[in-house]
């Protein structure tokens, strides 16, 4: 597995989370009390990107349909809601962070 650099630490405060595209894969970084953690920047139910959605803790917000997934694990926590319907879709695809010199660094 190879770890390419995606971010500056210093780039994304505790709290906050970005998109960043390396290699093939889009993925979205979130700093959750200091440690960062990557999940596929692509919503399972219908593919929106979700950091255009919300990091509460360690939850991230699809702003689509309103389904939550955990940004440590993948997994999805809450159902997409489309009218009364309620969907539940797949876990999102997590990868491996690790900070070296300051610099974030996801294996792909
Ligand atoms: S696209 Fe994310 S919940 Fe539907």
């Amino acid at each position: 597995m190879d770890f390419l650099k995606v971010a500056e630490a210093s780039d994304i405060p505790p709290g906050k989370m970005k998109a960043f595209k390396t290699g093939k894969e889009n993925v979205l970084i979130a700093n959750i009390e200091g440690t960062f953690h990557a999940i596929a920047n692509k919503c399972p139910h219908a593919h929106f990107p979700l950091n255009m959605g919300r990091l509460d803790g360690c939850v991230v917000t699809c702003p689509l349909h309103h389904a939550r997934f955990n940004a440590e694990t993948g997994a999805n926590v809450e159902d997409a809601k489309i009218l009364f319907l309620r969907l539940k879709p797949k876990d999102a695809r997590c990868y491996p962070v690790k900070v070296e010199n300051g610099e974030v660094m996801v294996g792909v």
